[in-house]
């Protein structure tokens, strides 16, 4: 059968609606009980880079080249605007490198003979360990046999646990969600586990139960401890990408307001020029944006504010105070906020976005209220993933 084209999470759609994973448009693939048997490949095939690509369910398109990933990715922004009447340039596709995701979510279990670490396969139960992943940062590898002794020590016998690492500049902060009960004796075989491999924090379910050193990030020189569980970019690529994309649309702005701003990724490089007002549903992300403004000298004025911005978004008369508005949703997007913008009179949005679907809603909203749409960069940091990252500037004319 021949592959039609791609389905939006990266499966190739033959002719008659079948779905292969891993084939690409215009291939002719045999598919029979053994597995999928590429008759003809794609001009855009590679051989994948990774050697668990095979096994490894972590990744979905490492059998196609950057360029046509690229390409298809900027396709999926441009397809979800023209849904809603919007033609739009695509600026380009800034691929974080190999090896650079400073964060991951890893699954272990405990076996007959020890533990295993890694991601599941494709649709399956199954653990792959990834030793030489091409995804992950060295610094994030090299956390693996802390990670099977955290196992050992915090699975229990039948359910396995997810284990969410982020990179800091203090070394590995970590999440742990797992059953097993939490004991005093545990307590101190952690404490003894954190110290032994270097690890900065370990959060376990919603409690902090060991930190040696509390776990910074670094926002373009403003340290900040992100609270256990807070939103970070997937790679610092991308991180430095889109403050880039963001702090060129803001351009000269004095006042600026950012919108779901986390533990401060735009606000506090902003601030190195405005003022900023920063909003966020979790309060423990404003505090510690917060700390982390009051600990860095030269600063603008930061001002922050815990509000759940779906229920009650900013309004006209408090929007208008800025000269700019930074805004970076969850996949949701930021319906009802964008309803006031647009009711508003500032003329400079810079949108960030996860979700090319709800990003054109939105985009259709302003579109409509006087905005026009300027170029919109993909930002990939979720490389041979079929995530998609976008970030564009809409102006008043
Ligand atoms: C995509 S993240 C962006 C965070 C930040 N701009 C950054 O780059 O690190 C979206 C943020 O929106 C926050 N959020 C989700 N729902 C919200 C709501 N209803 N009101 C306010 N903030 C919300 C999340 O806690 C998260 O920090």
């Amino acid at each position: 059968m021949k592959i039609q084209s791609l389905t939006h999470t990266g499966l190739g759609r033959a002719e008659d609606g079948t779905m292969v994973p891993r084939t690409l448009p215009l291939e002719e693939v045999e598919v029979t009980d053994d597995g999928v048997r590429i008759v003809s490949p794609s001009a855009d095939r590679v051989s994948p880079p990774c050697r668990h690509y095979k096994s490894c369910g972590g990744c979905a398109m490492q059998h196609a080249s950057d360029a046509f990933v690229a390409a298809w990715k900027a396709s999926t922004v441009e397809r979800a605007l023209s849904a809603q009447g919007i033609e739009a340039t695509i600026a380009g596709t800034i691929t974080s490198p190999i090896k650079s995701r400073r964060r991951a979510k890893l699954a272990g279990r405990r076996t007959k003979k020890g533990t295993l670490v890694g991601f599941h396969a494709r649709a399956s139960d199954t653990l792959v360990e990834v030793p030489d992943c091409q995804l992950l940062a060295p610094e994030l590898i090299a956390t693996l046999p802390a990670l099977n002794a955290l196992t050992a020590l915090a699975a229990s016998r039948k359910a396995e646990v997810a284990m969410t690492v982020s990179l800091s500049v203090d070394g590995p902060d970590i999440h742990i969600q797992t059953e097993k009960e939490l004991t005093t004796d545990l307590r101190v075989d952690l404490a003894q586990w954190a110290n032994e491999y270097g690890i900065a924090r370990l959060v376990w379910v919603d409690e902090p139960v060991v930190t040696i050193h509390p776990p910074r990030q670094d926002f373009g020189g403003s340290l900040v401890v992100p609270p256990p569980g807070a939103f970070l970019q997937a790679t610092k690529h991308g991180e430095k990408a889109l403050q880039d994309a963001v702090s060129a649309i803001v351009g000269d702005a004095d006042k600026v307001v950012d919108l779901f701003a986390g533990s401060g990724t735009f606000t506090l490089p902003l601030a190195r020029k405005a003022s900023v007002h920063a909003v966020e549903g979790v309060r423990e992300m404003m505090d510690a944006l917060d700390r982390g403004w009051r600990s860095t000298g030269g600063l603008h004025r930061v001002s922050v504010e815990t509000r759940d911005l779906f229920r009650r978004p900013l309004l006209p008369d408090e929007l208008n105070e800025f000269d700019a508005i930074v805004i970076d949703p969850p996949r949701a997007g930021a319906e009802a906020q964008v309803a006031e913008i647009a009711e508003s009179k500032v003329a400079t949005v810079a949108m960030v976005s996860c979700n090319p679907v709800t990003f054109a809603r939105d985009a259709r909203t302003l579109i409509d209220a006087g905005f026009a749409l300027g170029p919109v960069t993909v930002v990939d940091q979720f490389r041979w993933s079929h995530h998609t990252e976008v970030v564009a500037a809409f102006t008043r004319k």
